[in-house]
């Protein structure tokens, strides 16, 4: 039993594990401990001149995030990654150049529950994008309060991690050179409680936002799916009438509001593949780049504009869903809804 656990094949596995395991908690316990540190070095402590330093330096800094941060080459490529990456694997899969003479507006479907792929093969170099498509810098978008936490935010920036907000992306997407490209998971955390097995389903009828932006920076818009994103986890749904239905509903009303998170229950594998646990389930995402729709650059594009190239692109999508589908392991019959 020693034996097999010291093999060499175990030691990977439990490399690859411990890299998905720390993801997370890392941010957590990378807000907290500097928010809590601080604080307490300002108020308990005689060190209370470098809390002071930090919220100085977090002042004067402030506007990096929301200008294209500060990456790292370095961070980007960290073996850790790497062995995040082959945990599920996660691939990416270019079908068409992007040239850097344009700005891109990625697009990316669906969120699943924590956007794995988008993750590792957008913010890291662990399935090679720098390699793939040579002369793009790309950036991630989430959630922007995650920024303000001092520490946390710069660790986000290293990997290119960019808030979601309208001044960063026309910042990104018009005032700095071309050959920018801003991945936007468009469906947001809301879409984390579609996955339901059988269906495809994205959020993406009423979200029209990324194609104004899109139409007033003249970014060419990219599809980008990941399939099996969505197999990561199980859900669990409960029975409507429940309690535990009833408190899941009202937690979720609370954290959309006051967080932009929702809320859902699930659960994946444990330590070992068998066990019951939080680690997601070891099956393979794989992210398509699909072909980049021009669009022309309109300062105030009307209604009509708007809706017109938001058809274009939903139609873009299902192309290329689906021309991959059945490679990427769906059967034939499979639509995506979009809703
Ligand atoms: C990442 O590291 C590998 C070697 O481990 C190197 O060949 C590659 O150029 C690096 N990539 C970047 C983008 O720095
Ligand atoms: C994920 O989506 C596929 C189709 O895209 C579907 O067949 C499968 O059941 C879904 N799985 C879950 C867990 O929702």
């Amino acid at each position: 039993m020693a034996m097999a656990f010291f093999s060499r094949l175990n030691f990977q596995e439990g490399l690859q594990t411990f890299s998905v395991m720390h993801w997370i908690p890392t941010y957590v316990v990378l807000g907290l401990t500097s928010t809590i540190l601080i604080t307490y070095g300002l108020v308990c402590t005689k060190f209370w001149i470098l809390s002071v330093l930090v919220l100085a330096w977090h002042a004067y800094d402030w506007n990096t995030y929301q200008e294209g941060g500060r990456r790292s080459a370095w961070v980007r490529n960290w073996t850790l990654w790497k062995y995040f990456q082959k945990y599920f694997p996660v691939k990416l899969v270019k079908t068409h150049d992007l040239s850097p003479k344009h700005n891109y507006l990625i697009a990316n479907h669906p969120h699943g529950i924590f956007s794995f792929g988008a993750f590792i093969n957008f913010a890291t170099e662990a399935t090679g994008f720098d390699r793939i498509f040579p002369n793009i810098t790309p950036y991630l978008g989430t959630i922007r309060w995650f920024f303000w936490f001092p520490i946390l935010r710069d660790y986000m920036m290293s990997v290119g991690v960019c808030p979601v907000s309208e001044t960063t992306l026309k910042y990104l997407l018009s005032q700095k050179h071309t050959s920018n490209a801003v991945v936007v998971v468009v469906g947001g955390g809301a879409e984390a409680l579609l996955c339901h097995p059988g269906a495809s389903t994205v959020f993406l009828k009423h979200r029209k936002g990324f194609v104004k932006l899109a139409l007033q920076t003249g970014a060419h818009l990219v599809p980008t799916y990941s399939f099996g994103e969505n197999e990561t986890y199980n859900q669990e749904t409960f029975p409507e009438g429940t309690w535990k239905r009833f408190f899941q509903k009202k937690f979720q009303e609370i954290f959309k509001k006051h967080l932009r998170l929702y809320l859902c229950t699930f659960h994946g594998r444990g330590l070992t593949r068998e066990s019951w646990g939080f680690l997601p389930f070891n099956h393979p995402i794989t992210t398509v780049v699909g072909e980049p729709l021009p669009i022309p650059m309109i300062q105030n594009p009307d209604k009509e504009t708007v809706d017109k190239y938001h058809t274009l692109y939903i139609n873009a999508l299902c192309k290329l869903f689906d021309e991959y589908k059945i490679q990427y392991g769906l059967p034939q019959t499979q639509k995506l809804t979009i809703i």
